[in-house]
């Protein structure tokens, strides 16, 4: 078969490739890397990875052959939890944070998710898709290629069914694939403040009318005191899974309420932030092979403690990292920060660091077959990184380390610009 195009003299090559299942324990240290390799694709997918020479048989007419240069190449990196699309930004509550006043505090107040909900509302389309494209160039740029994006600026249909537009037609039109959560359960809205269990009945009115509409593929609540209770959460998680979503759960963010318990009561496909998990709820995660999807740039704005990440890996829970690009908690979306916060913060090697982004990130938004490793078969979504290893792109930090980013096997980020 010949190829559409190869990338040789690559230095590393960073495969994820191997295991089956999301990477456990020791696993997310084991990580493949093949040094003097070529990669050959064709129709968007992966067709030969090699060391030992390119084979003739790839090489045709049209085969277009690019030197690596003996830089670093991974697959493109995954974000599996972000709030891509949302009105406003929140920099007015910025001196009120650094003055001591908490996150929770300021939501009580009417501020917080509340006034990028007032923000979001006033948005027309066209403003959210032009701010969320934005967004999606500035991530493409640090070598992601695919994100999880929630709504949950709306509480109320026609404002969620808004943001879940966006992202679609985002997902049509931007090279960056978008799978989509519906958030509905994101704040307690403030005329339901005396009385939240009948906005949980609304969210689950909610639930039918954005599975109909094709607009997600997950269901998220944000279970915390003084938002959604362990019970709420439940009710609400429950009714979206009997109508076929799958779930992810907001557990443990500020307080240990139990979430992770509820992450493998429920059977989520992740549970997300778990900075304060409980012992038991991390080895219930473990038995059931649930994926910890950890935002450590969150505990980084909010001046948290970070999640405890190595309780985790030895305990055999699959761990993946996340910008949670917010307005509030995590006004960034630059994914090499947090994987350096991985390493800084969370104490995770870069291979750990590494399998986080890319494999297990893939299993925490269903799309392992397809993404997360550079496989035969697999699609030719890669990075190529300004960097002799992996450990470099982590040790030397607060920069961007990407030179070229390719989707689908087209380059759509080179040298500090999109391209696509
Ligand atoms: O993941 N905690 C709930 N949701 C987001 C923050 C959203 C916001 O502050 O706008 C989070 O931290
Ligand atoms: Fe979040």
């Amino acid at each position: 078969m010949k190829a559409d195009f190869i990338l040789k003299n690559i230095g590393q090559l960073v495969t994820m490739a191997g295991g089956n299942g999301p990477r456990i324990g020791k696993q997310m240290d084991e990580v493949e890397i093949l040094k003097g390799a070529y990669l050959a694709i064709k129709d968007k997918k992966i067709i030969t990875i090699g060391t030992d020479g390119i084979k003739d048989n790839l090489i045709g007419e049209k085969t277009i052959i690019k030197d690596a240069e003996g830089l670093t190449v991974t697959p493109g990196l995954i974000d599996p939890h972000t709030h891509l699309v949302h009105g406003g930004s929140r920099e007015n509550e910025f001196s009120k944070k650094l003055n001591g006043v908490s996150y929770i505090d300021i939501l009580n107040q009417g501020g917080g998710i509340l006034s990028t909900v007032k923000s979001t509302k006033k948005a027309t389309h066209k403003q959210l898709y032009k701010k969320a494209k934005k967004s999606l160039d500035i991530m493409l740029g640090y070598g992601m290629t695919t994100i999880e994006a929630k709504s949950g600026y709306g509480l109320e249909l026609e404002t969620e069914v808004k943001q879940m537009e966006v992202a679609k037609n985002l997902n049509e039109d931007h090279p960056m694939d978008i799978a989509s959560t519906f958030l509905g359960a994101h704040a307690i809205p403030i005329e339901y403040k005396g009385n939240p269990d009948k906005f949980v009945e609304e969210i689950i009115k909610m639930l039918p009318i954005v599975m109909e509409k094709g607009l997600a593929e997950f269901c998220d609540v944000f279970c915390e005191e003084g938002v959604f209770s362990i019970p709420q959460a439940k009710k609400i998680l429950l009714a979206a899974k009997e109508l076929g979503y799958k779930l992810k759960i907001h557990a443990d963010e500020i307080v240990s309420l139990g979430g992770a318990e509820l992450v493998a009561e429920v059977g989520a496909i992740s549970g997300d932030h778990l900075m304060a998990a409980s012992d038991k709820g991390i080895e219930m995660m473990a038995k059931k092979g649930i994926i910890a999807n950890i935002l450590p740039g969150t505990s980084f704005n909010l001046g948290k403690a970070y999640a405890p990440v190595r309780k985790m890996i030895e305990k055999g829970v699959p761990v993946a990292l996340s910008t949670d690009y917010n307005p509030g908690s995590c006004p960034t979306e630059n994914i090499q920060f947090i994987m350096q916060l991985g390493s800084l913060g969370l104490k995770m090697t870069p291979k750990e660091v590494f399998t986080a982004v890319t494999i297990n990130a893939a299993y925490s938004i269903g799309r392992e077959k397809n993404i997360g490793s550079l496989e035969v078969g697999k699609a030719a979504d890669f990075v190529i990184f300004d960097a002799p290893n992996i450990d470099y792109i982590i040790y030397h930090f607060g920069i961007n380390h990407t030179k070229d980013v390719y989707k689908n096997g087209k380059l759509v980020y080179s040298n500090g610009r999109v391209c696509y």
